[in-house]
């Protein structure tokens, strides 16, 4: 019984030997490879750094529609005419703004004007972004 007992123990140890060993039979090549791998689930790309592809900076990779912008920025302000800033909805406080002309407008949100910032801070935002959330203000204001 007592020999029984003992060469289990020795195959017991034997095996954890084995395992101890294939644990660390990861090769630096193979450790490389794997690196390699869970790299780009790793890797960061911060809101507005084009070197990492600009498409990747907006969430799901998809260009952002101007109700969605509006949304997630404009809104902060024009929702509830914050600051005297023209909201939407109200279309009194867009009529004298309109008669400038609507490239005026475009502009004044592009550059920003008084408290109003510029691109009303979406800095993912192209000019032609900024023109089509002014679209859908007014749109919205009507
Ligand atoms: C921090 C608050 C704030 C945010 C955020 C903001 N705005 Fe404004 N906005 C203002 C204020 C205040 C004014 C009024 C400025 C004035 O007439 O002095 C204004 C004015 C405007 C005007 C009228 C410009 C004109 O010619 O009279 C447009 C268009 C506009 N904003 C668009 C946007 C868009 C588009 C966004 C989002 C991308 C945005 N704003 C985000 C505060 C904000």
């Amino acid at each position: 019984m007592k020999s029984v007992k003992s060469s289990a123990a020795k195959i017991l140890s034997l095996v954890l030997i084995a395992v101890a060993l294939t644990a660390n039979a990861v090769t630096d090549k193979q450790q490389i490879a794997i690196e390699e791998r869970i790299k780009p689930v790793g890797q960061l790309c911060l809101a507005g750094d084009t070197s990492c592809g600009a498409a990747v900076a907006v969430a799901g990779g998809e260009a952002q529609s101007p109700e969605d912008i509006y949304n997630g920025t404009c809104t902060a302000c024009h929702s509830t005419g914050v600051s005297g800033s023209p909201k939407v909805g109200d279309i009194a406080a867009w009529v004298p703004r309109l008669a400038n002309g609507i490239d005026a407008v475009y502009a004044n949100a592009i550059n920003g004007l008084n408290i109003m910032p510029a691109k009303g801070l979406c800095m993912t935002c192209s000019d032609d972004d900024i023109k089509a959330v002014v679209d859908y203000m007014v749109e919205q204001s009507q």
